[in-house]
């Protein structure tokens, strides 16, 4: 079948009308089976991890981006984004005020514009001498009250990095080490992800690591998806076209193959 007719009618208008016309024919069936995989619906409708509150990083710099983008999941079928700012002592500063200043301020413009979905801010922090302290004196914000998002330098695998995932385990709280597919100190050391594992990390997953399938860090996450070590899927959204390829790569198979492999918590509820 011509795929600009599959796609002037829908891909599931296709497989319904196939469905209602001749469910037990040979032919028809097989047809169905190829497009079995376009029916698939996104299990995920809780995103963690965007850069979605205006002007406190390298994420939306207006309101009026954030809510264009915020639309778009809702338009999707989210019903929750996590946002998670990033806490780099360097380069952005911010701190849980500026960050439930910034949430309020976004909640209310969604009131506004009777924009029907729920917004949690928590944090993206970056190991760094900065991020001890704050464990230390525990000004830390975690999503669903109880899980850190964490990153490190893609290059060099800090030296405090088990420290920090100690101290924040110590302080009640469970680690979630942000794109693990994206550290290239980690690439020739599988056995360090699963070190990371039994200590207690979970690990976060972009969806937008899987666009191109001929990237390094596309390569890692399918390796990380076949190994069923992914716990959490997020948009890791900066901009509106982050959200443009969510929506493609929702339709594709590997995507699909990420629930097949892996237990992943965000997914209607938080766990
Ligand atoms: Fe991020």
């Amino acid at each position: 079948m011509d795929m600009d007719i599959v796609t002037a009618m829908g891909k599931n208008n296709i497989i319904n009308f196939l469905s209602y016309y001749n469910f037990k024919n040979t032919t028809i069936n097989k047809i169905m089976q190829l497009f079995s995989h376009c029916a698939f619906k996104n299990p995920i409708s809780i995103d963690l991890h965007s850069h979605l509150l205006p002007g406190i990083d390298d994420g939306v710099s207006t309101l009026e981006e954030s809510l264009t983008i915020i639309k778009k999941f809702k338009s999707l079928g989210y019903t929750k984004l996590i946002i998670t700012p990033h806490i780099i002592s360097d380069s952005y500063p911010n701190t849980k005020e500026i960050i439930q200043k910034k949430l309020l301020e976004v909640q209310e413009a969604l009131k506004k514009e009777q924009i029907d979905i729920e917004i949690e801010a928590a944090a993206e922090y970056y190991v760094d001498m900065n991020f001890l302290k704050l464990i230390e004196k525990d000004e830390l914000i975690p999503f669903s009250g109880k899980y850190l998002l964490f990153e490190t330098s893609y290059l060099s695998k800090p030296l405090i990095l088990e420290k920090a995932i100690f101290d924040m385990q110590a302080k009640g709280y469970i680690p979630v080490l942000a794109h693990p597919e994206r550290y290239r100190y980690m690439y020739n050391d599988i056995d360090y992800y699963m070190k990371l594992k039994s200590l207690g990390v979970l690990f976060q997953m972009n969806t937008k690591s899987l666009r191109n399938t001929s990237s390094p860090v596309y390569k890692m996450a399918l390796k990380l998806i076949e190994l069923g070590v992914i716990d959490f899927i997020g948009s890791d959204a900066h901009r509106i076209h982050d959200v443009v390829t969510l929506e493609r790569i929702i339709s594709e198979r590997v995507y699909k193959n990420i629930f097949e492999k892996n237990n992943i918590l965000n997914m209607f509820k938080l766990i």
